[in-house]
């Protein structure tokens, strides 16, 4: 593995729920023995930080009052125009999809939530949050996982896979994830910050500014929705992309 990534020592919490100290590792492709230490190195650095908290948002990642998860979560739920199945990548312990079936429920639309993590013990605190959708929790890496069906909506973040990988993953998650003319949602929660490597995994994408960045990749974008934070500055875009027909 390249050496960066073994260095890593968690050092504060900051938004994100973390902050690393580490080399970031060259991004020439990795072996398939240094991609496995990669995810397995995900996984621990965030589970560890999640589970050292009580309230909700903190086990999702995200430091601070309640107030700023809601500003910068809700634009997620806003991509949600009408009712039907929600897979987010990545639930942590299933808190935004909570949020997101209330915050849908306002608007009269109601979701049908999935979620899937890398973290056993962050599905579990998920399948207690919500023992009514036991069977919607999945353990399993998003980059490899064969989901057993297809959804409306799904969620995601870039960082949860390496640099290099990314355009994979996201023709991955169009081609089997999301069903035809449903949308897949792309958050980027380092929108415009200053240093954007701040809470990044070393051999992620620190990414400033998401729709350019998957322009880059080629993929077109329908839309965003922006959420932001006066108290910390701190900015959250979702990219919205359509698979196949128009989401109508
Ligand atoms: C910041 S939390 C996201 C929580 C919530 N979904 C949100 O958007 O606020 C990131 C979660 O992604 C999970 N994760 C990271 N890489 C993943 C992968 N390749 N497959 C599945 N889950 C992954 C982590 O274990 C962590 O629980």
């Amino acid at each position: 593995m390249h050496d960066g990534i073994d260095q890593l020592n968690a050092i504060l919490y900051d938004d994100r729920g973390f902050q690393l100290r580490g080399e970031r590792p060259a991004l020439d492709m990795m072996s398939s023995t240094e991609l496995h230490a990669w995810f397995d190195n995900v996984r621990n650095v965030l589970e560890g930080a999640y589970v050292a908290h009580s309230e909700p948002w903190r086990q999702s990642g995200m430091s601070g009052p309640e107030d700023r998860w809601v500003s910068l979560r809700k634009p997620v739920a806003d991509c949600i125009e009408r009712g039907g199945s929600f897979l987010d990548i990545g639930c942590a312990n299933g808190y935004l999809l909570e949020c997101c079936m209330k915050w849908t429920a306002e608007r009269g639309i109601q979701i049908d939530p999935y979620g899937v993590d890398v973290s056993e013990r962050l599905v579990d605190l998920a399948r207690k949050r919500s023992p009514q959708f036991a069977d919607h929790f999945f353990v399993a890496n998003a980059f490899n996982w064969t989901p057993p069906m297809r959804f409306d909506y799904v969620r995601t973040e870039l960082v949860y896979v390496p640099t290099e990988l990314e355009r994979e993953y996201v023709r991955r998650l169009l081609d089997g994830f999301v069903r035809p003319g449903g949308r897949l949602l792309i958050a980027n929660y380092t929108e415009d910050h200053p240093n954007p490597t701040v809470g990044i995994l070393p051999g992620a994408s620190a990414i400033s500014h998401i729709l350019d960045h998957l322009a880059v990749l080629g993929f077109p974008v329908e839309g965003y929705r922006d959420g932001y934070d006066p108290v910390k500055s701190r900015r959250v875009r979702i990219a919205i992309l359509n698979n196949g027909e128009r989401h109508s």
